[in-house]
C-alpha cells in the first residue's frame, strides 16, 4: 500500500491517528515561484532569526563588516556555529564576507543589541570592498587575540572564530553558501552577565540581543516565558 493510504496505514499502527479533517492550506511549490517571492515567504516564516555581526579582514588589510540573520549555532564541542550568505545580483556575485573568509579562514561574530541597531543596518549596505564598514557605521574595531579580524567595541559579546567548513548549497543566485566556523575565544561584558564571577550566564535584560523579522521588521528579547523540559516518562 503506497501513498496517503500507506502513510495512513502506517500512523495507524504506531499509535498516532492522522486527522484527514484538516483546514485548507494554501501549498506553494518552489520549483514553480520566482526565488525572490520564496525568499520573503522564508523570511517571514523563519521568524525571529539571531543576527551573527561578522567582521573579517581582506588581505590586502580592508576591514569588513555585515549582519547575517541565516545563523545559529550547531555544536557545543567543539564550540561551532554556522551562518550563511546568499550571493548577490543576477550574476550571483559572492558577498565580501564569503570572500574574506575563503582567503584568510577567520573571523568574528559578534551579537548586536538594541543600541547599536542603526549602525547595524548601515553596514548592510552594498558598499565596495574598497570601504570599510566600519567607517560608514562609525562602530569601533578593537584588536581580536587569536584572530587577525577586529571585534566590534560597541558588541557585548564577540566570538573569535576559524574556519572548518564551507559548504556551497548552491551558486545560483540567491542560492547560498554555510560557513561553519569554531569559535576559539569568547568576549564577554561583565555588565551582561547575571554574576560578574560566572562567565556562563548571560542576563537577556542586560544583553538586549535583536532578532530579524520579514523586510524591515526587527524585534526584541525583553519579552519571554518559560517552559521547563519534560521528564520522560510524562
Ligand atoms: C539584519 C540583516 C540580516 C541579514 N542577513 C543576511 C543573511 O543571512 N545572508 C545574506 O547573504 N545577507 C544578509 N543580509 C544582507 C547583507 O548584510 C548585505 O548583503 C551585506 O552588504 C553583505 O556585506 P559584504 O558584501 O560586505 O559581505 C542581512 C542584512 C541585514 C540588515
Amino acid at each position: 500500500m503506497g501513498g496517503l493510504l500507506g502513510q495512513l496505514a502506517g500512523a495507524a499502527t504506531s499509535g498516532c491517528e492522522i486527522v484527514t479533517e484538516v483546514r485548507s492550506s494554501r501549498v506553494v511549490d518552489p520549483s514553480g515561484a520566482a526565488p525572490t517571492d520564496i525568499y520573503k515567504l522564508m523570511v517571514g516564516a523563519i521568524v525571529p532569526r539571531p543576527i551573527a555581526f561578522v567582521s573579517t579582514q581582506a588581505e590586502d588589510g580592508i576591514l569588513n563588516l555585515a549582519p547575517f540573520s541565516y545563523f545559529t549555532a550547531c555544536s557545543a564541542n567543539p564550540p561551532c556555529i554556522l551562518f550563511s550568505t546568499t550571493s548577490r545580483g543576477a550574476n550571483a556575485r559572492p558577498k565580501d564576507t564569503l570572500k574574506n573568509i575563503r582567503a584568510t579562514g577567520e573571523f568574528v561574530v559578534n551579537i548586536v543589541s538594541e543600541e547599536f541597531a542603526v549602525q547595524m543596518n548601515i553596514t548592510s549596505a552594498d558598499c565596495p570592498p574598497s570601504v570599510s564598514e566600519f567607517e560608514i557605521s562609525g562602530l569601533t574595531p578593537i584588536p581580536s587575540e587569536r584572530v587577525r579580524p577586529p571585534r566590534v567595541a560597541e558588541s557585548h559579546i564577540q566570538m573569535e572564530c576559524r574556519l572548518r567548513e564551507i559548504v556551497t548549497v548552491s551558486d545560483s543566485p540567491m542560492g547560498g553558501f554555510v560557513v561553519i566556523g569554531e569559535i576559539v575565544l569568547f568576549h564577554l561584558d561583565p555588565a551582561v552577565l547575571v554574576d560578574p564571577d560566572d562567565p556562563f550566564k548571560i542576563d537577556p535584560d542586560r544583553l538586549r540581543a535583536i532578532g530579524r523579522m520579514g523586510g524591515p521588521t526587527y524585534c526584541r528579547t525583553v519579552d519571554r516565558f518559560d517552559l521547563q523540559r519534560p521528564a520522560w516518562p510524562l
